[in-house]
């Protein structure tokens, strides 16, 4: 069993939890994910990984509240256990492998957007313990959404937070806050890592290809059961078929088929949807149903 040690609202709908799971703390790194199961009949949810204290032995998850599953866990307390906590799972980022000094010459960009600024912040922290500078861009909704914002703050370079209806920092979307550093502000970057909705790394994508600036995208949001057999994950990258949970889930935003992506993100609606009424239904009785 593996018990929740803290847990804290970041913004309507979203939460952190530090699980203790200290062997996932161990060997965790940037770019990992964890299954979580929540009871011995609860589904397996994949989780990008927020943060690891390999001391404490604890691995911090975030949760974004969405469909049954998701809503099932927010009911988890500190003191509480989780039934299984498996991890870490998927290939580390590649710059991880990377020569160190190659690194450090190199001006990288992260764009973190909505809920995957989660799985950004391990990222930007490994290389700023390793001397390695970034800048990021935190994109949200509206500013009761920007989260980790300090977290962020305190291992990037330069953070520019945008909103897209303005009502914190900058004015627009993530790609118009990229534009507007490379256009206006003269910016270079030899590579963009960026992390969010589907549609978000779409159009991230496209820009920097327009840009001409190499982008890594993560396509955790394609997975359901992370096994590598359920198919659900399955993308083509440059023509080739790959599973995002297990070769990935980072890839060459490039050579991502993000219109295949997006529809396949769609198949399991209308299952999810019937799990989620039901889930309420049985809310609604109590749990008594
Ligand atoms: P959101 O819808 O609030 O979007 C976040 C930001 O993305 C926006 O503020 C905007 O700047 C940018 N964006 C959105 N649409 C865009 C477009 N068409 N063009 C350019 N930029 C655009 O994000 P949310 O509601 O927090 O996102 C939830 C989604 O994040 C879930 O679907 C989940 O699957 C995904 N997610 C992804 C990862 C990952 O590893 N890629 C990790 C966790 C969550
Ligand atoms: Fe099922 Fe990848 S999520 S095969």
């Amino acid at each position: 069993m593996y018990q929740i040690m803290k847990k804290e609202f970041l913004a309507p709908n979203i939460f952190s939890m530090h699980v203790l799971a200290p062997r996932v703390a161990k060997s965790a790194k940037p770019g990992q994910f964890v299954v979580v199961i929540a009871d011995e009949k609860g589904e397996r949810i994949p989780l990008t990984i927020c943060d690891y204290d390999e001391k404490e032995g604890t691995v911090e998850i975030v949760v974004q509240t969405m469909g049954a599953s998701t809503r099932a866990m927010a009911r988890y307390e500190v003191g509480d256990s989780f039934f299984s906590f498996l991890g870490p799972l998927g290939r580390p980022s590649e710059f991880v492998s990377e020569d160190l000094d190659v690194l450090k010459k190199k001006k990288m960009l992260f764009i973190a957007g909505g809920v995957g600024t989660a799985p950004v912040y391990p990222q930007v922290k490994w290389l700023h313990e390793k001397g390695v500078a970034v800048d990021v861009v935190l994109g949200a909704k509206t500013k009761d959404l920007v989260i980790l914002e300090d977290k962020l703050a305190s291992v990037s370079d330069n953070l520019y937070v945008a909103t897209d209806d303005g009502s914190y920092g900058f004015h627009g979307l993530v790609t118009d806050c990229l534009l507007d550093l490379v256009e206006n502000k003269n910016k270079e970057y030899d590579v963009v890592v960026a992390i969010g909705p589907m549609i978000m790394m779409k159009f991230v994508a496209l820009t920097t290809k327009k840009l001409n600036i190499p982008t890594v995208v993560s396509l955790n949001p394609l997975m359901v059961d992370a096994t590598g057999m359920c198919g659900a994950c399955r993308v083509s990258i440059g023509g080739e078929t790959k599973f995002a949970c297990v070769d990935g889930p980072e890839f060459d935003g490039h050579l991502v088929d993000f219109d295949e992506a997006l529809r396949r993100q769609t198949q399991f609606k209308l299952e999810e949807s019937e799990k989620l009424k039901a889930f309420e239904e049985c809310e609604f009785w109590g749990g008594r149903k």
